[in-house]
């Protein structure tokens, strides 16, 4: 059963809606879904339990929204298997798991999560910068091992992130400004660094970014202590970083990425790292998630974590409620708050879509 398509000036209800949810989310996002008196239809509710890829066909192909997850690759053959599909509420700020320019010319809305879990991020990049740095998890490690016996003045030496003995100022690169990188770049001040930036897309954002100075990306790569990677993935950014660009970072450099995996080319990394081109990684994301190339889980140089970039309670769950606040629109044929392709709106196929809503 359908929803009925909102009036001006209407509360927004869907009777019988069914809302398709690939993959258990945090309880404040289906309370706010189940609170219009729709349907949530949970493909899967085991939390380390992916959803495979018939069950995710059949499930679109019954819903009239879909809510999916970064896990759910979802492309031509997902968006076609239903023409009465009336959005996709992505719980995430990245989209690349989903094919938007198919879904525009279908006529299906397409919407994210942004801002609430920009600070976050930034937290973790900071986490795993000073982590590698400071050997972190090498060092717990060593203890929890019962290798602590006595301590020494050469145990698990680590880099200065903030100006050391010498005074010098370290060097912080990012890569990408936009909401998230910049956060990165407030929280540098703290550390009293140099913060060098690109974004060709955004130079104004840069220039006008107090205490921030524009680079050319090999000229960053060059000059930086510490590489951070904040740009959108996209298909030109694929291997943005790949091994010419890790041999033109310092050996005593650190790479770290939370942004998504396919920007860096992760053999190149792995010999980077065992053969001392770079000084070490730190990492959320992974190629071919959730698979680590081979060799890096091995090297202790890395500091390695499972894609919880933004894995705060009260972040995650401020993420299912904007996902569902999507959701709800999407069933109603309303423009959804972050919608990432808006232009749908003024298609034929959408207005298609809708017109088998029933007015209210
Ligand atoms: C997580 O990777 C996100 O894009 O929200």
């Amino acid at each position: 059963m359908r929803g009925k398509r909102a009036g001006r000036g209407q509360p927004y209800s869907y009777p019988m809606a069914k809302i398709f949810v690939t993959r258990r989310i945090p309880d404040a996002g289906l309370r706010l879904l189940r609170s219009r008196g729709g349907q949530v239809v949970l493909g899967q509710s085991d939390d380390e339990a992916g959803l495979d890829r018939a069950a995710l066909i059949r499930g679109v192909r019954e819903a009239d929204v879909l809510l999916s997850l970064i896990t759910e690759q979802v492309d031509r053959e997902v968006l076609e298997a239903n023409a009465a599909l009336l959005g996709v509420a992505n719980q995430a700020v990245g989209f690349n798991n989903i094919d938007v320019e198919t879904a525009t010319e279908l006529g299906i809305p397409v919407s994210n999560t942004p801002g609430v879990l920009t600070e976050t991020t930034a937290d973790l990049t900071w986490a795993l910068l000073l982590a590698v740095a400071r050997r972190i998890p090498e060092s717990d490690a060593y203890l929890r091992a019962g290798r602590f016996k006595i301590w020494s003045p050469t145990m698990l030496l680590g880099a200065d992130v903030g100006p050391g003995p010498d005074e010098r100022r370290k060097v912080l690169g990012i890569v990408g400004f936009g909401r998230i990188g910049q956060a990165v770049a407030r929280r540098a001040a703290g550390f009293d660094m140099r913060v060098l930036a690109h974004d060709p897309a955004h130079r104004d954002r840069v220039d006008a970014f107090p205490g921030v100075q524009w680079a050319e990306l090999e000229t960053l790569l060059e000059l930086s202590d510490f590489v951070c990677l904040h740009p959108r993935m996209t298909p030109a950014s694929r291997h943005l970083i790949d091994e010419a660009r890790l041999r033109r970072m310092k050996p005593t450099a650190f790479l770290v990425n939370v942004a998504r995996g396919e920007l860096v080319d992760e053999a190149a990394l792995v010999r980077a790292l065992r053969e001392g081109w770079i000084a070490g990684a730190a990492l959320d994301v992974y190629e071919d998630e959730p698979r680590v190339a081979e060799g890096l889980a091995e090297l202790p140089n890395t500091v390695l974590v499972p894609h919880i970039g933004s894995a705060s309670g009260e972040t995650r769950d401020r993420m299912a409620e904007i996902a569902a606040t999507n959701a709800l629109h999407h069933v109603i044929g309303q423009r959804a708050p972050q919608c990432v392709n808006p232009e749908v709106y003024e298609t034929e196929a959408w207005r298609g879509r809708v017109a088998r809503l029933e007015p209210s």
